[in-house]
């Protein structure tokens, strides 16, 4: 189906631009591993997070999480291999874990669609070896701070599942990319920095981004011996150039996705919708609204896709697929996140979407609620 709003409209570099990339990278005769496309953009993405952070470009935001969980949660025992994360996430985060061994311990969300730090520490016992948080939509969770002391506390790694935040802020103006032991981003077609596939791990510790550069290319080390179990989530050349191109309009492209996002919030606020606080200081992937009236909003977005608009429904709570709850553990205690799921929609925005078509997007919405 052909969608009038498709739900992602990615905003693709110039096809002159990646001509000349390509033959640059011809001339430099390097396709991947590591070249100077790569190195470049891991550069531009430090001074992009801010002082101190480092950073190393992966094939995926999937592939980063393994190889940050590679490296954060090596040596623990499989006795002692339990993970806290959130169900309402996207599931790669538990797959990874799954795949490397580890349970992941389902928690819930709280008002602000976040997980709940409260259940996690309740959670938290013998077997715990780490924290996946997971900024719900990219935004920068308001309790970080708050995590951070937790994890120092019973001194278990904080890892963050950051996918779509990249270029989001915490609400104490800090990036995020800089909280935590590490965090992961990704670069994927759907995420508002896009380019095609693509991510990046950000840490302040210089050192574990050595073991990640090491990790992702299978565990080589200098002396090209294998030093440890590693995996290959290398971000080739040309993706890299797709970034580098991307990271010159970006700031400015998150300045627009906000200023849609709030005429969004203007027009649907007054009909009973409600936002997750801190949006207006992420990237926007998408506008995320969360009906406070019981509706259905399958329906809804059914509706809506009948009339061109691509609506969705994101995140599917991990614990409804039977593949990931098998492997998890879960404490039946998600009333937030199936509140939060049954409410809410998605609905497109694009870098150079016009304020007509979130009137038009907004309207038909009006028109099926009332
Ligand atoms: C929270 C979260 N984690 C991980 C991923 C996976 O990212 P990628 O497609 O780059 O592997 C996504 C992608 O949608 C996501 O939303």
């Amino acid at each position: 189906v052909k969608f009038k709003y498709p739900f992602i409209k990615p905003s693709f570099p110039e096809a002159t631009y990646l001509i000349k990339s390509y033959e640059k990278i011809v001339e430099n005769n390097w396709y991947t591993n590591f070249g100077p496309f790569e190195k470049q953009l891991c550069k531009d993405i430090n001074s992009f997070i801010g002082i101190n952070i480092k950073s190393t470009t992966v094939a995926s935001a999937t592939l980063g999480l393994d190889v940050a969980i590679k490296v954060i949660l090596k040596g623990s025992k499989k006795d002692k291999n339990q993970v806290i994360m959130p169900s309402f996430t996207f599931v790669a985060g538990a797959e990874v874990l799954i795949s490397n061994g580890y349970t992941p311990v389902l928690v819930d969300i709280n008002k602000d669609w976040q997980p709940d730090i409260v259940q996690a520490e309740e959670n938290i016992n013998k077997n715990t070896v780490g924290i996946l948080l997971c900024n719900t939509f990219g935004v920068g969770n308001p309790q970080i701070r708050e995590w951070e002391a937790l994890s120092n506390k019973y001194n278990i790694p904080l890892i963050v599942d950051s996918a779509a935040g990249f270029g989001s802020l915490y609400e104490d103006g800090l990036a995020v990319g800089s909280a935590g032991n590490c965090e992961i981003f990704s670069f994927h077609a759907t995420k508002p920095f896009a380019i095609g596939e693509g991510g990046a791990i950000t840490s302040n510790d210089p050192k574990l981004i050595n073991e990640f550069r090491k990790t992702q290319n299978f565990g080589f080390n200098d002396k090209k011996q294998v030093e440890l179990i590693g995996t290959n989530a290398k971000l080739q050349e040309l993706n890299c150039a797709i970034g580098i191109s991307k990271m010159k309009t970006f700031s400015k492209n998150i300045l627009k996705r906000q200023e849609k996002l709030s005429y969004y919030k203007k027009l649907l606020a007054p009909i009973g919708f409600i936002f997750q606080p801190n949006d207006d200081k992420s990237t926007v992937p998408f506008c995320s609204a969360v009906a406070q009236k019981k509706i259905d909003t399958q329906n809804l977005i059914n509706k809506l896709q009948a009339n061109g608009i691509e609506a969705k429904k994101y995140y599917t709570p991990i614990h409804k697929f039977t593949a990931i709850n098998k492997y998890s553990i879960n404490s039946n205690k998600l009333s937030m996140t199936e509140n939060i799921y049954s409410g809410i929609i998605n609905l497109p925005i694009y870098d150079n979407m016009h304020h007509k078509d979130i009137k038009y997007i907004s309207d038909t919405i009006t028109k099926y609620i009332q």
